[in-house]
Protein backbone atom coordinates (compact mmCIF):
# COMPACT_ATOMS: atom_id res chain seq x y z
CA UNK A 1 0.00 0.00 0.00
CA UNK A 2 1.76 3.30 -0.91
CA UNK A 3 2.38 5.46 2.03
CA UNK A 4 0.08 8.39 2.65
CA UNK A 5 2.30 10.98 2.35
CA UNK A 6 1.19 14.14 4.83
CA UNK A 7 1.26 17.80 3.18
CA UNK A 8 -0.82 20.46 2.25
CA UNK A 9 -2.86 20.23 -1.10
CA UNK A 10 -1.11 21.25 -4.61
CA UNK A 11 -5.15 23.51 -5.12
CA UNK A 12 -4.06 25.39 -1.62
CA UNK A 13 -1.67 27.54 -4.08
CA UNK A 14 -5.04 28.83 -5.85
CA UNK A 15 -7.98 28.80 -3.71
CA UNK A 16 -6.00 28.45 0.00
CA UNK A 17 -4.28 32.17 -0.75
CA UNK A 18 -5.22 35.63 0.62
CA UNK A 19 -5.76 39.25 -0.93
CA UNK A 20 -5.87 39.39 -4.55
CA UNK A 21 -4.96 36.33 -5.78
CA UNK A 22 -7.17 34.13 -3.75
CA UNK A 23 -9.91 36.77 -4.61
CA UNK A 24 -9.00 36.08 -8.58
CA UNK A 25 -8.68 32.39 -7.96
CA UNK A 26 -11.74 31.66 -6.22
CA UNK A 27 -14.37 34.81 -7.52
CA UNK A 28 -14.58 33.33 -10.94
CA UNK A 29 -15.11 30.05 -10.22
CA UNK A 30 -17.99 31.34 -8.04
CA UNK A 31 -19.21 31.74 -10.95
CA UNK A 32 -20.04 28.87 -11.91
CA UNK A 33 -22.73 28.55 -9.12
CA UNK A 34 -20.33 26.89 -6.58
CA UNK A 35 -20.19 28.09 -2.74
CA UNK A 36 -16.82 28.65 -1.45
CA UNK A 37 -16.69 25.29 0.99
CA UNK A 38 -17.71 23.18 -1.94
CA UNK A 39 -13.84 23.45 -3.12
CA UNK A 40 -12.04 25.59 -0.52
CA UNK A 41 -9.83 22.92 1.26
CA UNK A 42 -10.79 20.12 -0.87
CA UNK A 43 -8.82 18.19 -3.28
CA UNK A 44 -9.95 19.37 -6.81
CA UNK A 45 -9.76 16.59 -9.29
CA UNK A 46 -9.05 17.24 -12.70
CA UNK A 47 -11.57 15.48 -14.99
CA UNK A 48 -9.42 15.44 -18.17
CA UNK A 49 -11.96 14.89 -21.38
CA UNK A 50 -11.16 14.00 -24.58
CA UNK A 51 -15.24 14.45 -25.83
CA UNK A 52 -15.37 15.57 -29.16
CA UNK A 53 -17.98 15.14 -32.17
CA UNK A 54 -15.25 14.75 -34.37
CA UNK A 55 -13.77 11.72 -31.88
CA UNK A 56 -17.05 9.22 -32.60
CA UNK A 57 -15.47 6.51 -30.33
CA UNK A 58 -15.08 9.38 -26.99
CA UNK A 59 -19.06 10.61 -28.52
CA UNK A 60 -20.40 9.74 -24.76
CA UNK A 61 -17.97 11.27 -22.17
CA UNK A 62 -20.05 13.91 -21.29
CA UNK A 63 -22.10 12.03 -20.31
CA UNK A 64 -20.00 9.40 -18.55
CA UNK A 65 -17.94 12.13 -17.14
CA UNK A 66 -20.98 13.43 -15.05
CA UNK A 67 -20.50 9.78 -13.54
CA UNK A 68 -17.28 10.72 -12.28
CA UNK A 69 -18.14 14.12 -10.52
CA UNK A 70 -20.86 11.94 -8.79
CA UNK A 71 -18.13 9.88 -7.51
CA UNK A 72 -15.89 12.83 -6.64
CA UNK A 73 -18.43 14.43 -5.05
CA UNK A 74 -19.34 11.65 -2.76
CA UNK A 75 -15.91 11.04 -1.97
CA UNK A 76 -15.41 14.81 -0.76
CA UNK A 77 -13.32 16.19 -3.71
CA UNK A 78 -14.11 18.95 -5.75
CA UNK A 79 -14.44 18.04 -9.56
CA UNK A 80 -13.26 20.67 -12.38
CA UNK A 81 -13.97 18.69 -16.05
CA UNK A 82 -11.99 20.25 -18.96
CA UNK A 83 -11.01 19.83 -22.67
CA UNK A 84 -8.18 19.31 -24.28
CA UNK A 85 -6.98 17.98 -27.54
CA UNK A 86 -8.89 15.03 -28.89
CA UNK A 87 -7.70 12.79 -31.67
CA UNK A 88 -10.28 10.49 -33.94
CA UNK A 89 -8.50 7.99 -35.55
CA UNK A 90 -11.22 7.72 -38.14
CA UNK A 91 -11.55 11.50 -39.03
CA UNK A 92 -8.44 13.28 -38.69
CA UNK A 93 -6.20 13.70 -41.93
CA UNK A 94 -3.66 12.58 -42.99
CA UNK A 95 -2.90 10.51 -39.51
CA UNK A 96 -3.91 10.80 -35.99
CA UNK A 97 -0.41 9.81 -34.92
CA UNK A 98 0.86 13.10 -36.74
CA UNK A 99 -1.01 14.67 -33.58
CA UNK A 100 -0.29 12.51 -30.48
CA UNK A 101 2.76 14.38 -29.57
CA UNK A 102 0.57 17.86 -29.72
CA UNK A 103 -2.38 16.59 -27.94
CA UNK A 104 0.14 15.47 -24.85
CA UNK A 105 0.97 18.54 -25.03
CA UNK A 106 -2.02 20.32 -24.41
CA UNK A 107 -2.71 17.49 -21.66
CA UNK A 108 1.02 18.19 -19.87
CA UNK A 109 0.17 22.44 -20.27
CA UNK A 110 -3.75 22.11 -18.72
CA UNK A 111 -2.80 19.99 -15.98
CA UNK A 112 0.10 22.04 -14.46
CA UNK A 113 -1.44 24.90 -15.34
CA UNK A 114 -4.36 24.44 -13.09
CA UNK A 115 -5.31 23.95 -9.51
CA UNK A 116 -5.72 19.87 -9.63
CA UNK A 117 -4.55 17.49 -6.96
CA UNK A 118 -5.39 14.81 -8.98
CA UNK A 119 -6.76 14.11 -12.66
CA UNK A 120 -8.76 11.27 -14.24
CA UNK A 121 -8.08 10.38 -17.58
CA UNK A 122 -11.02 9.54 -19.97
CA UNK A 123 -9.38 7.50 -22.74
CA UNK A 124 -11.11 5.87 -25.87
CA UNK A 125 -10.14 6.02 -29.37
CA UNK A 126 -6.77 5.17 -29.77
CA UNK A 127 -4.64 8.30 -29.51
CA UNK A 128 -6.62 9.85 -27.02
CA UNK A 129 -5.16 6.86 -24.29
CA UNK A 130 -1.24 7.39 -24.82
CA UNK A 131 -1.28 11.67 -25.43
CA UNK A 132 -2.84 11.80 -22.43
CA UNK A 133 -0.77 9.33 -20.20
CA UNK A 134 2.54 11.29 -21.84
CA UNK A 135 1.27 14.43 -21.12
CA UNK A 136 0.34 13.65 -16.96
CA UNK A 137 3.19 12.08 -16.49
CA UNK A 138 5.18 14.80 -17.42
CA UNK A 139 3.28 16.81 -14.49
CA UNK A 140 3.45 13.60 -12.23
CA UNK A 141 0.40 14.50 -9.98
CA UNK A 142 -1.76 11.40 -8.83
CA UNK A 143 -3.30 10.18 -12.40
CA UNK A 144 -6.13 7.69 -12.72
CA UNK A 145 -7.23 6.08 -16.07
CA UNK A 146 -10.75 5.68 -17.38
CA UNK A 147 -10.91 3.87 -20.42
CA UNK A 148 -14.51 4.96 -22.37
CA UNK A 149 -14.98 1.10 -23.38
CA UNK A 150 -15.42 -0.83 -26.50
CA UNK A 151 -19.00 -0.79 -28.89
CA UNK A 152 -20.90 -3.69 -28.78
CA UNK A 153 -20.84 -6.32 -31.56
CA UNK A 154 -21.39 -5.48 -34.78
CA UNK A 155 -23.85 -7.38 -36.29
CA UNK A 156 -24.90 -7.90 -39.98
CA UNK A 157 -26.55 -10.58 -41.85
CA UNK A 158 -26.93 -12.65 -38.88
CA UNK A 159 -22.64 -12.38 -38.55
CA UNK A 160 -20.71 -10.55 -36.34
CA UNK A 161 -18.77 -7.45 -37.43
CA UNK A 162 -15.36 -6.59 -35.77
CA UNK A 163 -14.16 -2.77 -36.15
CA UNK A 164 -11.73 -2.39 -38.76
CA UNK A 165 -10.83 -5.63 -39.44
CA UNK A 166 -13.69 -6.96 -41.69
CA UNK A 167 -13.07 -3.56 -43.22
CA UNK A 168 -10.29 -4.74 -44.49
CA UNK A 169 -12.10 -7.97 -45.26
CA UNK A 170 -15.06 -5.88 -47.34
CA UNK A 171 -12.14 -4.20 -49.19
CA UNK A 172 -10.49 -7.45 -50.40
CA UNK A 173 -14.16 -9.15 -51.14
CA UNK A 174 -15.11 -6.11 -53.19
CA UNK A 175 -12.32 -6.25 -55.35
CA UNK A 176 -12.61 -10.06 -55.34
CA UNK A 177 -16.00 -9.56 -56.75
CA UNK A 178 -17.85 -11.34 -53.64
CA UNK A 179 -19.41 -8.15 -52.50
CA UNK A 180 -21.30 -5.08 -54.12
CA UNK A 181 -20.33 -1.58 -53.13
CA UNK A 182 -23.80 -1.22 -52.19
CA UNK A 183 -23.42 -4.27 -49.39
CA UNK A 184 -20.77 -3.09 -48.11
CA UNK A 185 -22.42 0.50 -47.62
CA UNK A 186 -25.20 -1.42 -45.77
CA UNK A 187 -22.47 -2.85 -43.18
CA UNK A 188 -21.35 0.59 -41.99
CA UNK A 189 -24.24 1.31 -39.70
CA UNK A 190 -24.30 -2.38 -38.84
CA UNK A 191 -20.42 -2.17 -37.67
CA UNK A 192 -20.84 0.81 -35.45
CA UNK A 193 -24.43 0.66 -33.81
CA UNK A 194 -23.36 1.20 -29.65
CA UNK A 195 -21.28 4.43 -28.34
CA UNK A 196 -17.66 3.53 -27.65
CA UNK A 197 -14.11 2.47 -29.24
CA UNK A 198 -13.20 -0.53 -31.86
CA UNK A 199 -14.63 -3.58 -30.64
CA UNK A 200 -11.45 -5.65 -31.91
CA UNK A 201 -8.72 -6.08 -30.15
CA UNK A 202 -7.16 -2.82 -32.11
CA UNK A 203 -5.07 0.06 -30.97
CA UNK A 204 -8.21 0.97 -28.64
CA UNK A 205 -8.83 -2.09 -26.87
CA UNK A 206 -4.67 -2.61 -26.72
CA UNK A 207 -4.71 0.69 -25.00
CA UNK A 208 -7.18 0.34 -22.72
CA UNK A 209 -5.63 -3.31 -21.79
CA UNK A 210 -1.95 -1.56 -21.28
CA UNK A 211 -3.27 1.37 -18.86
CA UNK A 212 -5.16 -1.51 -16.84
CA UNK A 213 -1.67 -3.60 -17.30
CA UNK A 214 0.55 -0.45 -16.09
CA UNK A 215 -1.60 -0.37 -13.07
CA UNK A 216 -3.55 3.05 -14.26
CA UNK A 217 -7.32 1.91 -13.96
CA UNK A 218 -9.56 0.23 -11.11
CA UNK A 219 -9.58 -3.57 -11.91
CA UNK A 220 -11.38 -4.67 -14.74
CA UNK A 221 -12.47 -1.73 -15.94
CA UNK A 222 -10.47 -1.27 -19.23
CA UNK A 223 -12.68 -4.12 -20.95
CA UNK A 224 -16.04 -3.08 -19.92
CA UNK A 225 -18.08 -2.29 -22.82
CA UNK A 226 -18.95 1.61 -22.83
CA UNK A 227 -22.83 0.93 -23.27
CA UNK A 228 -22.89 -1.51 -20.30
CA UNK A 229 -24.16 0.32 -16.67
CA UNK A 230 -21.39 -1.15 -15.57
CA UNK A 231 -19.42 1.67 -17.04
CA UNK A 232 -20.84 4.12 -15.61
CA UNK A 233 -20.79 2.70 -12.29
CA UNK A 234 -16.63 2.31 -12.74
CA UNK A 235 -16.61 5.75 -13.57
CA UNK A 236 -18.17 6.54 -10.38
CA UNK A 237 -15.90 4.69 -8.26
CA UNK A 238 -12.90 6.29 -10.54
CA UNK A 239 -13.87 9.73 -9.31
CA UNK A 240 -13.77 8.40 -5.47
CA UNK A 241 -10.47 7.05 -5.73
CA UNK A 242 -9.26 9.78 -7.73
CA UNK A 243 -10.10 11.89 -4.74
CA UNK A 244 -8.58 9.24 -2.36
CA UNK A 245 -5.37 9.20 -4.54
CA UNK A 246 -4.94 13.33 -4.29
CA UNK A 247 -4.90 12.68 -0.37
CA UNK A 248 -2.41 9.65 -0.74
CA UNK A 249 -0.32 11.99 -3.02
CA UNK A 250 -0.26 8.53 -5.21
CA UNK A 251 1.73 10.33 -8.08
CA UNK A 252 1.76 8.57 -11.35
CA UNK A 253 5.52 8.10 -11.16
CA UNK A 254 4.94 5.52 -8.22
CA UNK A 255 3.26 3.57 -10.36
CA UNK A 256 4.50 3.71 -13.81
CA UNK A 257 7.98 1.95 -12.50
CA UNK A 258 9.83 -0.46 -15.09
CA UNK A 259 7.99 -3.70 -13.56
CA UNK A 260 4.93 -1.90 -14.84
CA UNK A 261 5.86 -1.37 -17.92
CA UNK A 262 6.92 -5.02 -18.29
CA UNK A 263 4.05 -6.22 -16.79
CA UNK A 264 1.99 -4.08 -20.19
CA UNK A 265 4.74 -5.90 -22.56
CA UNK A 266 3.72 -9.24 -21.55
CA UNK A 267 -0.14 -8.82 -21.16
CA UNK A 268 -0.01 -6.75 -24.49
CA UNK A 269 1.67 -10.52 -25.70
CA UNK A 270 -0.92 -12.67 -23.80
CA UNK A 271 -3.97 -10.75 -25.61
CA UNK A 272 -2.49 -10.23 -29.05
CA UNK A 273 -2.40 -6.57 -28.55
CA UNK A 274 -1.98 -4.30 -31.75
CA UNK A 275 2.04 -3.05 -32.67
CA UNK A 276 1.20 0.60 -32.20
CA UNK A 277 1.81 -0.44 -28.72
CA UNK A 278 5.41 -0.43 -29.30
CA UNK A 279 5.57 2.94 -29.62
CA UNK A 280 3.13 4.22 -27.56
CA UNK A 281 4.49 2.18 -24.57
CA UNK A 282 8.05 3.59 -25.38
CA UNK A 283 7.28 7.27 -25.71
CA UNK A 284 5.18 7.07 -22.18
CA UNK A 285 8.39 5.16 -20.71
CA UNK A 286 10.90 7.86 -21.60
CA UNK A 287 8.30 10.82 -19.92
CA UNK A 288 8.32 8.97 -16.51
CA UNK A 289 12.67 8.37 -17.15
CA UNK A 290 12.11 4.50 -17.65
CA UNK A 291 14.70 2.61 -19.43
CA UNK A 292 12.85 0.81 -22.06
CA UNK A 293 14.38 -0.22 -25.10
CA UNK A 294 13.16 -2.10 -28.79
CA UNK A 295 14.82 -5.13 -26.79
CA UNK A 296 13.01 -5.11 -23.82
CA UNK A 297 9.48 -6.23 -25.72
CA UNK A 298 11.70 -9.32 -27.15
CA UNK A 299 13.24 -9.78 -24.06
CA UNK A 300 9.74 -10.13 -22.09
CA UNK A 301 7.34 -10.54 -24.57
CA UNK A 302 8.49 -12.58 -27.26
CA UNK A 303 7.59 -15.96 -24.67
CA UNK A 304 4.40 -15.31 -23.34
CA UNK A 305 1.35 -17.39 -24.38
CA UNK A 306 -1.27 -15.90 -26.95
CA UNK A 307 -4.43 -16.26 -24.82
CA UNK A 308 -7.26 -14.13 -26.01
CA UNK A 309 -9.46 -15.37 -29.13
CA UNK A 310 -10.15 -11.53 -30.33
CA UNK A 311 -10.26 -10.74 -33.68
CA UNK A 312 -7.62 -9.12 -35.71
CA UNK A 313 -6.06 -12.35 -34.51
CA UNK A 314 -8.64 -14.59 -33.57
CA UNK A 315 -12.84 -14.89 -34.11
CA UNK A 316 -14.52 -12.64 -30.91
CA UNK A 317 -14.86 -9.16 -30.03
CA UNK A 318 -14.39 -7.09 -26.73
CA UNK A 319 -18.29 -7.97 -25.67
CA UNK A 320 -17.49 -11.34 -25.71
CA UNK A 321 -14.31 -10.94 -23.54
CA UNK A 322 -16.15 -9.05 -20.66
CA UNK A 323 -18.65 -11.58 -20.77
CA UNK A 324 -15.88 -14.50 -20.32
CA UNK A 325 -14.43 -12.34 -17.87
CA UNK A 326 -12.15 -9.88 -19.41
CA UNK A 327 -8.91 -8.97 -18.53
CA UNK A 328 -9.17 -10.08 -14.84
CA UNK A 329 -8.94 -13.28 -16.21
CA UNK A 330 -5.96 -12.89 -18.32
CA UNK A 331 -3.99 -11.42 -15.41
CA UNK A 332 -5.34 -14.20 -13.63
CA UNK A 333 -3.84 -16.80 -15.60
CA UNK A 334 -0.88 -14.81 -16.26
CA UNK A 335 -0.04 -15.49 -12.33
CA UNK A 336 3.92 -15.61 -11.65
CA UNK A 337 4.78 -14.02 -14.88
CA UNK A 338 3.50 -10.50 -13.49
CA UNK A 339 5.49 -8.45 -11.15
CA UNK A 340 4.66 -8.08 -7.33
CA UNK A 341 6.59 -5.35 -7.51
CA UNK A 342 4.42 -3.33 -9.50
CA UNK A 343 1.55 -1.33 -7.91
CA UNK A 344 -1.92 0.13 -9.28
CA UNK A 345 -4.04 2.87 -8.34
CA UNK A 346 -5.79 0.72 -5.86
CA UNK A 347 -2.28 0.25 -4.08
CA UNK A 348 -2.24 -3.56 -4.64
CA UNK A 349 -0.59 -5.53 -7.37
CA UNK A 350 -2.40 -6.71 -10.11
CA UNK A 351 -2.20 -10.55 -8.85
CA UNK A 352 -3.98 -9.27 -6.11
CA UNK A 353 -6.74 -7.63 -8.11
CA UNK A 354 -7.36 -10.62 -9.81
CA UNK A 355 -7.63 -13.26 -7.61
CA UNK A 356 -10.98 -13.67 -7.63
CA UNK A 357 -11.37 -13.64 -11.51
CA UNK A 358 -13.56 -16.69 -13.24
CA UNK A 359 -13.12 -17.79 -17.22
CA UNK A 360 -16.21 -17.75 -18.07
CA UNK A 361 -15.83 -18.82 -21.63
CA UNK A 362 -12.11 -20.80 -22.32
CA UNK A 363 -12.66 -20.53 -25.91
CA UNK A 364 -12.64 -16.79 -25.97
CA UNK A 365 -9.65 -16.81 -23.44
CA UNK A 366 -7.59 -19.94 -23.72
CA UNK A 367 -6.09 -20.97 -20.17
CA UNK A 368 -2.16 -20.65 -19.85
CA UNK A 369 -1.97 -24.16 -20.26
CA UNK A 370 -3.57 -24.55 -23.67
CA UNK A 371 -3.18 -21.74 -25.47
CA UNK A 372 -3.97 -20.18 -28.68
CA UNK A 373 -0.14 -20.04 -29.88
CA UNK A 374 2.98 -20.69 -27.26
CA UNK A 375 4.77 -17.75 -28.23
CA UNK A 376 2.90 -15.41 -30.15
CA UNK A 377 4.07 -11.73 -29.28
CA UNK A 378 5.40 -8.44 -30.92
CA UNK A 379 8.63 -9.85 -32.28
CA UNK A 380 11.60 -7.15 -33.21
CA UNK A 381 13.49 -8.24 -36.16
CA UNK A 382 16.41 -6.68 -36.59
CA UNK A 383 19.43 -6.61 -39.64
CA UNK A 384 20.98 -4.16 -42.81
CA UNK A 385 17.51 -3.30 -43.64
CA UNK A 386 16.63 -1.92 -40.66
CA UNK A 387 19.39 -1.69 -37.98
CA UNK A 388 17.61 -0.02 -35.20
CA UNK A 389 14.74 -2.76 -35.64
CA UNK A 390 11.28 -3.58 -36.87
CA UNK A 391 8.05 -5.13 -35.48
CA UNK A 392 6.10 -7.99 -36.83
CA UNK A 393 2.39 -9.22 -34.82
CA UNK A 394 3.49 -13.08 -34.85
CA UNK A 395 -0.36 -13.87 -33.80
CA UNK A 396 -2.15 -12.21 -36.86
CA UNK A 397 0.70 -13.12 -39.51
CA UNK A 398 0.68 -16.32 -41.94
CA UNK A 399 2.88 -18.87 -40.32
CA UNK A 400 3.98 -20.07 -43.32
CA UNK A 401 5.32 -16.68 -44.27
CA UNK A 402 7.14 -15.71 -41.30
CA UNK A 403 10.64 -18.13 -42.74
CA UNK A 404 10.40 -16.69 -46.29
CA UNK A 405 12.96 -15.46 -49.11
CA UNK A 406 11.55 -13.10 -52.00
CA UNK A 407 11.70 -10.73 -54.68
CA UNK A 408 10.88 -7.29 -53.76
CA UNK A 409 8.70 -4.86 -55.68
CA UNK A 410 9.24 -1.20 -53.63
CA UNK A 411 6.83 1.73 -54.07
CA UNK A 412 8.85 4.89 -53.33
CA UNK A 413 5.57 6.72 -52.00
CA UNK A 414 2.29 5.92 -50.92
CA UNK A 415 1.22 7.43 -54.29
CA UNK A 416 3.10 5.54 -56.04
CA UNK A 417 1.66 2.51 -54.72
CA UNK A 418 -1.81 3.32 -54.97
CA UNK A 419 -0.96 4.48 -58.94
CA UNK A 420 0.40 0.68 -59.93
CA UNK A 421 -0.60 -1.58 -57.33
CA UNK A 422 -4.12 -2.62 -59.14
CA UNK A 423 -2.58 -2.28 -62.84
CA UNK A 424 -2.34 -5.64 -64.62
CA UNK A 425 0.96 -5.00 -65.57
CA UNK A 426 2.93 -4.74 -62.11
CA UNK A 427 5.40 -7.69 -62.09
CA UNK A 428 4.15 -9.12 -58.49
CA UNK A 429 3.68 -12.57 -57.69
CA UNK A 430 2.79 -14.00 -54.27
CA UNK A 431 6.41 -14.89 -53.59
CA UNK A 432 7.02 -11.13 -54.02
CA UNK A 433 7.76 -8.91 -50.77
CA UNK A 434 5.86 -5.62 -50.92
CA UNK A 435 8.30 -2.47 -50.12
CA UNK A 436 7.09 1.06 -49.52
CA UNK A 437 9.09 4.17 -48.19
CA UNK A 438 8.46 7.22 -47.22
CA UNK A 439 5.92 6.30 -44.66
CA UNK A 440 7.69 7.13 -41.39
CA UNK A 441 7.52 9.36 -38.90
CA UNK A 442 9.10 12.70 -40.46
CA UNK A 443 8.97 10.62 -44.11
CA UNK A 444 4.82 11.07 -44.53
CA UNK A 445 4.81 13.19 -41.81
CA UNK A 446 3.29 11.43 -38.90
CA UNK A 447 3.82 7.47 -39.64
CA UNK A 448 0.38 6.64 -40.98
CA UNK A 449 -1.41 3.11 -40.78
CA UNK A 450 -0.56 2.08 -44.61
CA UNK A 451 1.98 -0.33 -43.41
CA UNK A 452 -0.91 -3.37 -44.50
CA UNK A 453 -0.77 -2.38 -47.98
CA UNK A 454 -3.43 -4.38 -49.32
CA UNK A 455 -2.61 -6.64 -51.94
CA UNK A 456 -2.67 -6.40 -56.24
CA UNK A 457 -6.29 -7.24 -57.24
CA UNK A 458 -5.01 -9.50 -59.46
CA UNK A 459 -3.62 -11.87 -56.69
CA UNK A 460 -6.59 -11.45 -54.40
CA UNK A 461 -8.50 -12.73 -57.52
CA UNK A 462 -6.39 -15.69 -57.63
CA UNK A 463 -7.38 -16.25 -53.83
CA UNK A 464 -4.21 -14.91 -52.34
CA UNK A 465 -5.17 -12.80 -48.98
CA UNK A 466 -1.52 -12.58 -47.50
CA UNK A 467 1.83 -11.63 -48.09
CA UNK A 468 5.58 -10.11 -46.92
CA UNK A 469 4.87 -6.24 -46.84
CA UNK A 470 7.86 -4.28 -45.71
CA UNK A 471 7.54 -0.28 -44.19
CA UNK A 472 8.36 2.20 -41.83
CA UNK A 473 4.95 2.99 -41.27
CA UNK A 474 2.49 1.63 -38.86
CA UNK A 475 -0.66 -0.42 -39.22
CA UNK A 476 -4.50 -0.26 -37.93
CA UNK A 477 -4.43 -2.30 -34.70
CA UNK A 478 -7.46 -4.15 -36.42
CA UNK A 479 -5.81 -5.50 -39.27
CA UNK A 480 -3.75 -8.29 -40.43
CA UNK A 481 -0.96 -10.29 -42.43
CA UNK A 482 2.71 -10.94 -42.42
CA UNK A 483 3.48 -7.60 -42.28
CA UNK A 484 7.10 -5.75 -41.03
CA UNK A 485 6.39 -2.66 -39.52
CA UNK A 486 8.12 0.75 -38.24
CA UNK A 487 11.06 -0.34 -39.99
CA UNK A 488 13.86 2.03 -37.92
CA UNK A 489 15.84 4.26 -39.26
CA UNK A 490 13.04 5.70 -41.54
CA UNK A 491 13.69 5.76 -45.53
CA UNK A 492 13.16 9.43 -45.28
CA UNK A 493 16.51 9.58 -43.99
CA UNK A 494 18.79 8.10 -46.07
CA UNK A 495 18.57 4.49 -44.38
CA UNK A 496 19.18 1.26 -45.91
CA UNK A 497 15.41 0.97 -46.25
CA UNK A 498 15.55 4.08 -48.69
CA UNK A 499 18.29 2.10 -50.96
CA UNK A 500 15.96 -1.03 -51.92
CA UNK A 501 15.36 -1.36 -55.46
CA UNK A 502 12.89 -3.40 -57.49
CA UNK A 503 14.16 -7.39 -58.12
CA UNK A 504 16.59 -7.12 -54.56
CA UNK A 505 16.42 -10.12 -52.61
CA UNK A 506 15.03 -9.74 -49.19
CA UNK A 507 14.77 -12.54 -46.25
CA UNK A 508 12.56 -12.74 -43.65
CA UNK A 509 13.37 -15.01 -40.77
CA UNK A 510 10.80 -14.18 -37.74
CA UNK A 511 11.97 -17.03 -35.38
CA UNK A 512 15.76 -16.03 -35.58
CA UNK A 513 14.80 -12.38 -35.67
CA UNK A 514 16.35 -11.58 -38.51
CA UNK A 515 15.81 -9.77 -41.95
CA UNK A 516 18.27 -9.54 -44.79
CA UNK A 517 18.31 -7.27 -47.65
CA UNK A 518 20.75 -9.66 -50.11
CA UNK A 519 22.39 -6.52 -51.78
CA UNK A 520 26.39 -6.21 -50.96
CA UNK A 521 27.48 -2.96 -48.77
CA UNK A 522 29.59 -1.70 -51.32
CA UNK A 523 26.36 -1.85 -53.62
CA UNK A 524 24.64 -0.26 -51.14
CA UNK A 525 27.07 3.12 -50.52
CA UNK A 526 26.94 3.15 -54.48
CA UNK A 527 23.13 3.46 -54.05
CA UNK A 528 23.51 6.19 -50.63
CA UNK A 529 25.84 8.53 -52.41
CA UNK A 530 22.98 8.84 -55.65
CA UNK A 531 19.83 8.95 -53.00
CA UNK A 532 18.10 12.37 -52.96
CA UNK A 533 15.24 12.37 -50.00
CA UNK A 534 12.39 13.46 -51.03
CA UNK A 535 10.76 17.39 -50.26
CA UNK A 536 8.06 17.29 -47.60
CA UNK A 537 7.02 20.87 -48.50
CA UNK A 538 6.27 21.61 -44.91
CA UNK A 539 8.01 25.30 -43.75
CA UNK A 540 5.04 26.61 -40.64
CA UNK A 541 3.43 25.78 -38.19
CA UNK A 542 3.25 22.41 -35.80
CA UNK A 543 4.05 19.98 -38.84
CA UNK A 544 7.09 21.89 -39.12
CA UNK A 545 8.29 21.58 -35.68
CA UNK A 546 6.99 17.81 -35.45
CA UNK A 547 9.44 17.03 -38.59
CA UNK A 548 12.29 19.07 -37.16
CA UNK A 549 12.33 17.64 -33.80
CA UNK A 550 10.33 14.03 -34.10
CA UNK A 551 12.39 10.84 -32.85
CA UNK A 552 12.45 7.88 -34.45
CA UNK A 553 10.19 4.61 -34.10
CA UNK A 554 12.54 2.97 -31.88
CA UNK A 555 12.71 5.76 -29.67
CA UNK A 556 8.84 6.04 -29.89
CA UNK A 557 8.40 8.94 -31.84
CA UNK A 558 8.05 11.62 -29.50
CA UNK A 559 9.81 15.34 -29.78
CA UNK A 560 12.38 15.28 -28.65
CA UNK A 561 11.46 18.14 -26.36
CA UNK A 562 9.39 16.47 -24.55
CA UNK A 563 11.23 13.31 -23.31
CA UNK A 564 11.09 13.48 -19.53
CA UNK A 565 8.98 15.30 -16.53
CA UNK A 566 9.13 19.19 -15.61
CA UNK A 567 7.33 18.59 -12.30
CA UNK A 568 4.11 20.27 -11.13
CA UNK A 569 5.20 22.89 -9.43
CA UNK A 570 4.46 26.34 -11.27
CA UNK A 571 5.89 29.43 -8.53
CA UNK A 572 4.69 32.71 -10.05
CA UNK A 573 1.25 34.32 -10.02
CA UNK A 574 -0.42 35.81 -13.56
CA UNK A 575 -1.63 38.97 -12.14
FE1 LIG B 1 -11.58 5.08 -32.58
FE2 LIG B 1 -10.90 2.59 -33.60
S1 LIG B 1 -11.44 4.40 -34.61
S2 LIG B 1 -11.01 3.28 -31.60
MG1 LIG C 1 -5.98 2.76 -35.45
Amino acid sequence: MAAKEKGKLRSEEWFGKEGKDGFIYRSWIKNQGYPAHQFKGKPVIGICNTWSEATPCNGHFRELAQFIKNGIYEAGGFPLEFPVMSLGETIIRPTAMLYRNLASMTVEESIRANPFDAVVLMTGCDKTTPSLVMGAASVDIPSIVLPGGPMLNGKFRGKDLGSGTDVWKFDADVKAGKMTLDEMEEAEACMSRSIGHCNTMGTASTMATMVEALGLTLPGVSSIPAADSRKKMNAHMTGMRAVEMAKENLKISKILTKPAFINAIKVNSAVGGSTNFVLHLLAIAKRVGVELSLDDFDKHGAKIPFLLNLMPSGKYLMEDYYYAGGIQVILKELGHHLSEEAITVNGKTLTENSQKARNWNTDVIRPITDPIIKEGGITVVKGNLCTEGAVIKVSAATPSLLKHKGRAVVFETIEDYHERIDNPDLDIDEHCIMVLKNVGPKGYPGMPEVGNMALPQKLIQKGISDMIRISDGRMSGTAYGTVFLHASPESALGSPLALVENGDIIECDVPAKKIHLHVSDEELAKRREKWTPIDLEFNRGYIKLYIDTVNQAHEGADLDFLIGSSGSIVNRESH
